[in-house]
């Protein structure tokens, strides 16, 4: 673990203080030794299973890595034995003993190859001052949106907005210890538009038509906004890997709702931003519904394109090219079939894919699905291996 002191950055290689090390090294002058210290961090701190992490950055490997979004709560009876013990969602999202807790049950239930630290892409309004409420099955609401350039102005950004989500990293800390270096761990956000389209139309909805009135009626407020929600996960994704997350995702779930030419223009340009400043852990983007956005993101520093189920898997190594890191992409509404369909729909993605791909799902896993269907697509793509195929 990376912890700050008196302005350099110690190593902390366990819990006792015995092992601290100084590791301000190499610094150039003007330089950001940042960078070096973090190439340095990851070589020792290698998770035991770096699967996921060889794969994102582009090696080959005997098998696909496997986890599945949305793993941490939803389907475990564990989870909901916990969440039943606590008032509500955020409860368990801001107790950082809950969240590590919650972000190791799926490690130890299904053996997955990562976990995915237990929180919501909504702590970013939050943390810039507009508060949520996560409705029992409904899902979030926001009391106060944003209307105007008054609103936005009132808005914290950057660190400032960053500097309110210690119980996220204190989460991260307690689970890189929990997980005892096996696996990496992933930190993610919602990408600036999906964001955006919360604070500006809040809560759910099947159109965002308010989120996307205000790109066509006011272009200018609307990059306003959309650049303080930037610097904000920016500040975010940062801090977060200093607190050890091993790799990143980034969430457009909402991509699909914009034509072309608006992603172009409202989104794209903050996901390259996003991406480019981060160059010391693997970054995933995934736009859901957006196959336009798939080979944009080949010219934005991004080094997994998450698919969704929408595209076969033969037809994204046209897209994309045979070398082109993918992340998906199989339809989570497969895991309601019989086994013998999941083993069959999932090695026939393992070999269409044929290598540089991480197994997951097209989208996050559905909160009734059967955990023994979970398991059996998890132990699928363990027992496979690309030379046996
Ligand atoms: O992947 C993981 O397991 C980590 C945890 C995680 C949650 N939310 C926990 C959660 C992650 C990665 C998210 C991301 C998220 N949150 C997204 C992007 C991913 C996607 O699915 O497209 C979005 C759009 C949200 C916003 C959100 N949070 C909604 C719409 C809802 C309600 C519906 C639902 O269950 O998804 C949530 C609540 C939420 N976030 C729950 C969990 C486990 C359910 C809360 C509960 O226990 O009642």
């Amino acid at each position: 673990m990376l912890v700050k002191q008196d302005g350099v950055f110690l190593l902390e290689l366990d819990s006792s203080q015995k092992n601290r090390f100084l590791v301000k090294l190499w610094s150039k002058k003007g330089g950001d030794n940042r960078t070096y210290v973090f190439a340095l961090y990851h070589c020792i701190m290698k998770p035991k299973n770096d699967l996921l992490l060889r794969v994102a950055k582009g090696e080959k490997t005997e098998r696909p890595p496997v986890w599945l979004m949305r793993q941490a709560g939803r389907i475990l009876p564990q989870y909901r034995a916990l969440r039943a013990t606590v008032a509500g969602f955020k409860a368990l999202v801001s107790q950082p003993e809950l969240a590590a807790e919650v972000t190791v049950q799926p490690v130890d239930e299904l053996g997955v190859d990562a976990a995915i630290i237990f929180s919501d892409i909504l702590v970013i309004p939050e943390a810039m001052g507009l508060d949520y409420e996560m409705v029992e099955k409904k899902g979030p609401w926001f009391p106060t949106t944003i209307q105007n350039s008054n609103d936005i102005t009132k808005l914290r950004s950057g660190e400032s907005a960053a500097e309110h989500l210690e119980y996220v990293y204190e989460a991260i800390r307690l689970t890189k210890k929990s997980l005892n270096n096996e696996i990496p761990l992933i930190g993610f956000a919602g990408a600036p538009w999906t964001i955006f389209a919360y604070m500006v139309e809040g809560g759910g909805s099947k159109t965002f038509s308010k989120a996307k009135k205000m790109l066509y009626q006011e272009p200018v407020l609307s990059h306003q906004l959309l650049e303080k929600i930037t610097e904000s996960t920016i500040a975010y994704l940062h801090t977060k890997i200093a607190a050890g997350v091993d790799l990143v995702q980034v969430f457009d779930s909402w991509a699909g709702l914009l034509s072309p030419s608006q992603y172009q223009e409202f989104a794209l340009p903050y996901m390259e931003r996003i991406c480019r400043s981060i160059d010391q852990v693997p970054k995933i983007v995934f736009a859901r519904g957006a196959q336009h956005t798939w080979p944009a993101f080949q010219n934005i520093s991004a080094d997994v394109i998450g698919l969704d189920w929408t595209i076969r898997a033969k037809d994204a190594r046209k897209l994309l090219g045979a070398e082109q890191v993918v992340q998906g992409n199989i339809d989570p509404c497969i895991l309601y079939a019989q086994a013998s369909d999941i083993q069959e729909n999932t090695i026939k993605m393992l070999k269409d894919f044929g290598g540089h791909h991480i197994a997951n799902l097209g989208h996050g896993v559905y909160p009734d699905t059967p955990l023994d269907n979970v398991r059996v697509f998890v132990d699928t793509v363990k027992n496979f291996s690309y030379e046996n195929s």
